[in-house]
């Protein structure tokens, strides 16, 4: 079976001591950065933009996982491609054209990402599933760390693993919001593939082994 990987959030991170923090996730088992970028619009909050973005890929050595929770991304999908995303992921629910989005994405050479909301139902992903490489479900509404975990996200996990399946696509499922070692093997044995983690990570007593205990149980 193939490895599932762990994605610490860094809007967890220390912003005072980012690169310190970026340096733990380089030298610990996690697999990708998971970056929230938020506008205030798409969500009640604002995290960080552009130069916060640039400094951190500076230091970054793993896949970095950008996460857009704002409206209209296709004004910037080559700005992000040049700050230096790997993956793209855009809203459902902010992409009236998500087909041509997800081309453009593909097109400067990134991964390309959907993220649902806890209300959105698998099944609207039925005609779009094959263009997608990444499914993020929202297993908290988007906009802050630290929230508690949705328990309806095993099912919808189940649903779009059964369409991911039916379909024959090569679709990852990434989880995020409220991840931890309580329910790490649930969410994997439901079909999960990356596990995102912010607070649970960045505010534990012991980060590197936080993440080597995700990593561990994940892969159990
Ligand atoms: C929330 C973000 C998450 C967030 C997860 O809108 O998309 O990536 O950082 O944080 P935790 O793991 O603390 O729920
Ligand atoms: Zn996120």
């Amino acid at each position: 079976m193939k490895p599932k990987l762990i994605a610490p959030s860094l809007l967890a991170a220390d912003f005072a001591n980012l690169q310190r923090d970026i340096e733990m996730v380089n030298t610990s088992e996690a697999d990708w950065f998971h970056i929230d970028i938020m506008d205030g619009v798409f969500v009640p909050n604002i995290s960080y933009g552009m130069p916060v973005l640039e400094a951190i890929t500076k230091h970054t050595k793993k896949t970095v996982d950008v996460h857009l929770m704002i409206v209209d991304p296709d004004r910037y999908i080559s700005t992000f491609k040049k700050l230096g995303a790997d993956n793209l992921t855009v809203h459902f629910e902010a992409c009236t054209h998500l087909h041509r989005t997800l081309q453009a994405i593909k097109a400067e050479g990134m991964k390309a990402g959907v993220a649902l909301n806890p209300h959105t139902n698998i099944n609207l992903l039925e005609d779009i599933i094959n263009d997608i490489d990444i499914v993020l479900i929202m297993s908290v509404n988007p906009g802050f760390g630290g929230q508690s975990f949705i328990e309806n996200t095993y099912n919808k996990i189940k649903q779009l693993k059964e369409l991911i399946t039916r379909k024959e696509a090569s679709t990852l499922i990434e989880i995020d919001g409220g991840v931890s070692t309580a329910n790490a093997k649930a969410l994997v044995d439901a079909g999960a593939d990356i596990l995102i983690a912010g607070s649970f990570v960045f505010k534990s007593s012991a980060p590197l082994n936080t993440i080597k205990e995700l990593k561990t149980i994940a892969n159990s």
